[in-house]
């Protein structure tokens, strides 16, 4: 069956999505990367997703896959220019990495980043995990500032695209 992408509806389980975030943030944790998300709880996936809009992949009933998209963030200077969205809160199910399913999740928040006229859509990454740095850099963003957030272990590295040009797809 087709994997369906859609908006996180009241129906879902907000422990489903949870377990989801730690299953997916378990190998960053073993890369020595505290990321809220390698064990967050329930209550902080629910903080996280109020303003914002989580997106879900879900096959044959399940959630694989999830992002969090909001149109103004917080946290960082960068974050906080009118004119940039960004994405959170993203993983996909081991079992179902590397076949497409997070290249999607992200141009989806992208499209809705040009939907509500945004220019700048960003990110943030442990500035050490090289893979997903390169990831997003291959996929058009730039790294634009470093932070230093209060309780990681690592310094956290910006990354931002800038959507002029881009069409909705
Ligand atoms: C990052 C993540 C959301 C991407 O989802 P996905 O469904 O695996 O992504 P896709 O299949 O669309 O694409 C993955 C890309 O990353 C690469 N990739 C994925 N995992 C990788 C790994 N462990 N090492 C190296 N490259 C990797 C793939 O080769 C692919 O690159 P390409 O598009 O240039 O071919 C997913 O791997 C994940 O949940 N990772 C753990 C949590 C995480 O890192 N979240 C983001 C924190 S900022």
């Amino acid at each position: 069956m087709a994997i369906e992408f859609r908006l996180l509806q009241r129906s879902d389980s907000i422990a489903d999505l949870t377990a989801l975030l730690h299953a997916a943030y378990a190998q960053l944790q073993r890369l020595g990367f505290n990321y809220t998300a390698v064990d967050q709880s329930e209550q902080t996936t629910r903080d996280r997703i109020a303003g914002g809009e989580c997106y879900v992949a879900i096959d044959a009933g399940h959630i694989i896959g999830t992002i969090l998209f909001r149109r103004h963030s917080r946290g960082c200077a960068w974050y906080e220019q009118r004119h940039v969205a960004a994405v959170h809160q993203f993983g996909v199910m081991p079992t179902a990495q590397r076949s497409g399913i997070g290249k999607k999740l992200i141009q989806l928040c992208e499209t809705r980043a040009i939907e509500t006229g945004a220019t700048e859509i960003a990110l943030d990454t442990a500035e050490g995990a090289a893979h997903l740095v390169g990831w997003y850099e291959r996929l058009g963003y730039r790294p634009v500032a470093i932070e230093q957030w209060q309780g990681k272990t690592y310094r956290s590295l910006i990354l931002s695209k800038d959507l002029h040009g881009s069409a909705v797809a």
